[in-house]
């Protein structure tokens, strides 16, 4: 049945919800109520099952039966697929299922273990510095989305991969062209060629030329050792330079937000900066910004809470609602640094779960401590409701968020 239109079903994602950054839930009351497994109809015509608790999301995210290569028929999407073309999807390992998925995840690890990522903080410290000196002494009033919550995780993630950050303009403009929703696909297929294009020059220069960071190890190591293709490398940069900033940078955009609305968290955390990493995972529970969810496509008939998902139909593993589950969190929809948050899946689970989780970690406590700590007038220059959030992204986020101090 999977690939049938389904019009008699709601549509997923929920069209009319209005769009909170205070309180995002993706969904309406009654999916995670009345119906945590149910179906929904997508804007590609498809139907897929829509799952909702915590324990449910996770069982469909490690189950070996659950595969999330978009290119296999009957994968749901939220919008078309661009027709296959060559190389398109190489070294592109979060769409790759096990073992292949392995082969890639694993030349990566090393490089984001935390103790490597600890080596870093000095540096993201240093970024985080920069940005708030410069905003400083041009404001107030400034936009933090452009003066700072963007910039640091795009130059954090260009300093790992050794991506010059003088491109910023050009790789932010055209990731945010492939996490739009309603971006047409030749403007999609475009950008992901330009993005394909730079980034290939680039790892051809470190092949090259060698170079002291991600990229230039990979080809050291990898393609050299002849374990890895030039396109392959090319794809794993192209997949770390989207998911490694426009993530982090909305996070830290709406996490302010958040805090400006419970200023007593704020005070908390600037008299004691040992509770920033409690108060970073509940931002990550309570926001989750992967809000579209999961998609998978069952690739056996498999029994998830009790209803039969047959080989061939697809699961959208909602994040936001598992997040929000209150048989897990208890009140779920307050905002509670204290409750322990370790558990959310804002990060995902099982075999694809973030590889960046702990550099996304780092790089959240040291900039909403230091917007703490140096900004302690800090106020929104808008009315909350007024906060302009980002409509058409697979990502939760602000268009901008302007503040002064
Ligand atoms: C707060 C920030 C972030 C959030 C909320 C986030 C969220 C996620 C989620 C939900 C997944 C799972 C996708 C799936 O199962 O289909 C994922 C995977 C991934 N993330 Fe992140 N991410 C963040 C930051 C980062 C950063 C900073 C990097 C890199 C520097 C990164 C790199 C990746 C990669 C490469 C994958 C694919 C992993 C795999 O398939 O094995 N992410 N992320």
């Amino acid at each position: 049945m999977s690939g049938t239109t389904a019009t008699d079903l709601p549509l997923f994602p929920f069209p009319d919800l209005k769009d909170n950054p205070l309180d995002p839930p993706a969904y309406p009351r009654w999916v995670t109520e009345d119906a945590p497994i149910t179906r929904v109809a997508l804007p590609t015509g498809q139907w897929a099952w829509l799952v909702t608790r915590l324990a449910e999301v996770r069982e469909v995210l490690r189950h070996p039966a659950f595969s999330a290569d978009m290119t296999k028929p009957g994968f749901p999407l939220l919008r078309p697929l661009p027709p296959p073309r060559d190389g398109d999807r190489a070294g592109s390992f979060i769409r790759m299922d096990p073992p292949e998925h392995g082969q890639y995840r694993r030349m990566l690890t090393p490089e984001f273990m935390i103790k490597n990522v600890r080596r870093m903080e000095p540096s993201i410290q240093q970024t985080v510095d920069g940005f708030l000196d410069e905003m400083i002494a041009t404001g107030p009033p400034a936009d933090l989305v452009e003066a700072f919550a963007l910039p640091v995780p795009s130059m954090v993630i260009c300093q790992m991969l050794g991506v010059p950050y003088d491109d910023h303009d050009f790789f932010q403009s055209r990731s945010r062209i492939l996490l739009s929703r309603t971006t047409p696909l030749e403007e999609v297929q475009a950008a992901v060629d330009e993005l394909r294009g730079y980034l290939g020059r680039l790892v051809a220069a470190k092949e090259r030329d060698g170079g002291d960071d991600l990229l230039g190890r990979l080809v050291a190591g990898r393609i050299r050792a002849g374990e890895l293709t030039h396109d392959e490398a090319v794809g794993m940069a192209l997949l770390l330079l989207i998911a490694g900033h426009e993530t982090t940078a909305n996070m830290i955009g709406l996490s302010t937000v958040v805090l400006l609305h419970h200023p007593g968290q704020l005070a908390a955390l600037r008299a004691d900066p040992t509770r920033a990493p409690v108060l970073v995972e509940e931002l990550l529970r309570y926001l989750t910004i992967v809000r579209t969810g999961l998609p998978r496509l069952a690739t056996a008939d498999v029994d998830i809470g009790g209803h039969l998902i047959r080989a061939g139909e697809g699961v959208i593993a909602l994040l936001s609602a598992a997040n929000r589950d209150d048989a897990v969190f208890a009140e779920a929809d307050r905002f509670d640094v204290d409750r322990g948050a370790q558990q959310h899946v804002a990060f995902g689970f099982g075999v694809h779960q973030c590889i960046g989780q702990p550099l996304a970690r780092a790089e959240l406590r040291i900039a909403l401590l230091a917007l703490a700590q140096r900004l302690p007038t800090l106020r929104l220059d808008v009315p909350e409701d007024e906060v302009a959030v980002r409509r058409d992204s697979f990502i939760y986020g602000l268009q901008r968020l302007p503040i002064t101090w």
